[in-house]
């Protein structure tokens, strides 16, 4: 199946389909220099499929975890391209979770003003959610996510079948962000997930309904100046746990304990039991004393507010601006 993501001149096609990565040539413009780039917690099979594919490949495979996005790697991949003659009818391929999505799209959006970048995104988290939008980044003096630029990509693939060799752990964390989609703007979404009988199955229906959601956010606010927050459900407190976690928890973990206080009392029962029967965390030892001062640097923090958001019925969702202090006592009226 494709769908298509409508922006305009930047707009894009999306495959999902069990199996694509055996047929990436026919999918993806290969016949250039492609920089292909990996990392070694990915199975290197995939990367090598899209490496013989190329009419000239140059592979590149950084260190697995989130401390590879980097400036190092960043240079890296520009020294790689720049000392083998990429021109700008070159491209880039990144191929792996959210880490290569990121940093490889950064490179390719910066390398002579940008040329084109696809996407093969290999974990549950890029395939619902990374790898599409544009959003590419790198972490930057110990800040997540703080030089990057919004950039499409020239396509994305995705084959569901890559998921088999990702461990469960990691899986689960990446059905956070469906999780997170479904409470936020598709009452069936959730529903799926939480009746479930065999996730592996039940995968692509998933991650196609998560595609939609993005997608039409996205169309709409490519820029992040408003609705796109709604993707960002769950993870202002989130993130002040994932900072404060240092990295026990994956994100999507995160986003799990996050969402909890932004649903309405009456949904928690509910939304708990779905996180429990994929293993996600439902509580934590740290305090709101912790916290606090990580939700006060939030970048969404305006002067005294936050603008968070907030499920009163699951399949819809609205913003608030609150008082960051009411968040942790969960006052869901404040
Ligand atoms: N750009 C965006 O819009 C956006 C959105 C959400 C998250 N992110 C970023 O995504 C990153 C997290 O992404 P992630 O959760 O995919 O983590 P990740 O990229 O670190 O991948 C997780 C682990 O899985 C391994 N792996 C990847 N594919 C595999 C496979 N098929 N089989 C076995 N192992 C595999 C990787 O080597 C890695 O060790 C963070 O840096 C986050 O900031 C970006």
């Amino acid at each position: 199946m494709v769908i298509r993501m409508e922006l305009g001149p930047q707009s894009y096609d999306i495959v999902l389909e069990r199996g694509a990565l055996q047929k990436i040539g026919d999918l993806l413009d290969l016949d250039r220099k492609v920089l292909v780039v990996t990392d070694s917690g990915v199975p290197p099979e995939y990367a090598k499929t899209v490496a013989a594919a190329c009419k000239q490949s140059f592979l590149v495979t950084i260190p697995q975890g989130e401390g590879s996005k980097n400036m190092d790697n960043f240079t890296l991949l520009l020294s790689r391209m720049l000392e083998e003659g990429f021109t700008r009818k070159d491209c880039v391929v990144g191929v792996g979770g959210g880490v290569i999505g990121d940093l490889s799209g950064f490179a390719a959006s910066c390398y002579m003003r940008g040329i084109d970048c696809y996407n093969v995104p290999t974990t549950l988290l890029s395939q619902v959610d990374s790898s599409i939008g544009g959003k590419t980044a790198i972490d930057f003096n110990g800040v997540k996510n703080v030089v990057g630029t919004f950039s499409q990509p020239k396509k994305v693939v995705i084959d569901p079948d890559t998921l088999k060799t990702l461990d469960q752990w990691q899986l689960h964390a990446g059905l956070a962000e469906s999780i997170k989609m479904g409470m936020t703007s598709d009452a069936r979404l959730f529903e799926r997930i939480e009746t479930s009988e065999d996730l592996m199955e039940d995968l692509p229906a998933i991650i196609e309904a998560s595609l939609m959601v993005k997608k039409q956010v996205v169309e709409q606010d490519p820029h992040e100046k408003g609705l796109r927050r709604i993707l960002n459900f769950g993870h202002t407190v989130g993130h002040a746990i994932e900072s404060k976690a240092g990295g026990a928890l994956l994100h999507g973990e995160c986003v799990a304990l996050g969402m909890l206080p932004m649903s309405a009392p009456s949904l928690r029962d509910r939304l708990e039991k779905v996180l429990l029967k994929y293993d996600l965390p439902t509580g934590t030892n740290l305090t709101s004393e912790q916290l606090l001062p990580w939700l006060l640097h939030d970048k969404k923090m305006g002067k005294d507010t936050l603008t968070v958001v907030k499920v009163k019925e699951i399949g819809t969702c609205l913003m608030e601006e609150v008082d960051p202090r009411t968040i942790l006592e969960g006052d869901w009226d404040a």
